[in-house]
């Protein structure tokens, strides 16, 4: 069963969390969003997520973005787990620098499809997986990624795909593998090569391949 698809509008769903009542679409204001899922509070891998994700949050702000994480605990419990996330990276500062969702009725972990079948509480309750959404300024859905439990995410690669939304958004290029900020980027198929030439001043070059296509187009912005 589809959940929700890429340019599907994010619900603007009411929730407590570690900074009180949100309502998401004001939360978010005109901001990019990220929303990261863990399967609970208290458990290892989500323990080394959480202190990533502190660490790396000014990256996501000198982006615009705006972190919420989720899990199916309470707000009592999500302050409880902060302090344990900040001793993890050294600090006795309490709280983190994003707020956490309290699901602990799996309300919103079942209507966003975030429940993994296969993890389960010591009461046999599920747990939620690994689910990463990335919400424009337009409150659409740009990206998702879903892990299991057992899999921790590299959020290296979730500024990395940021950087490639953030751009694409803007210009008509698609961002090869492994792409980085100031690499060259591919010009998207749908152009020809006069609006090619016209929109890359820089010029664009096309990698010779045997069926002699010439859609291997590279610009440098
Ligand atoms: C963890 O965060 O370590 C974890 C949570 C649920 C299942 C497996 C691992």
């Amino acid at each position: 069963m589809p959940g929700l698809l890429l340019g599907d509008e994010f619900p603007n769903f009411d929730a407590d969390t570690t900074i009180g009542p949100i309502k998401f679409h004001d939360f978010l204001g005109s901001s990019w969003g990220i929303l990261f899922s863990h399967p609970k509070d208290f458990t290892p891998v989500c323990t080394t997520e959480l202190a990533c994700a502190c660490r790396v949050s000014e990256e996501f702000t000198k982006r615009g973005v705006k972190m919420i994480a989720l899990s199916v605990d309470s707000v009592e419990d999500h302050h409880s787990w902060s302090k344990d996330v900040m001793g993890f990276n050294g600090s006795s500062e309490g709280s983190l620098p994003f707020p956490i969702i309290a699901d602990d009725k799996r309300l919103l972990s079942v209507q966003l499809g975030m429940l993994d079948p296969d993890e389960r509480d010591k009461d046999g309750m599920p747990l939620t997986a690994r689910c990463v959404f990335v919400i424009g300024p337009d409150k659409r859905l740009k990206l998702s990624i879903l892990y299991p439990a057992t899999t921790g995410r590299n959020f290296d690669e979730l500024l990395r795909v940021i950087d490639s939304l953030q751009l694409t958004a803007q210009k008509k290029v698609a961002t090869p593998v492994d792409w980085k900020p100031g690499e060259k980027v591919m010009v998207i198929p749908s152009l020809s090569e006069a609006e090619a030439a016209a929109l890359f001043p820089n010029g664009v070059t096309t990698t010779e391949v045997p069926s002699g296509k010439k859609y291997l187009r590279y610009t440098q912005l």
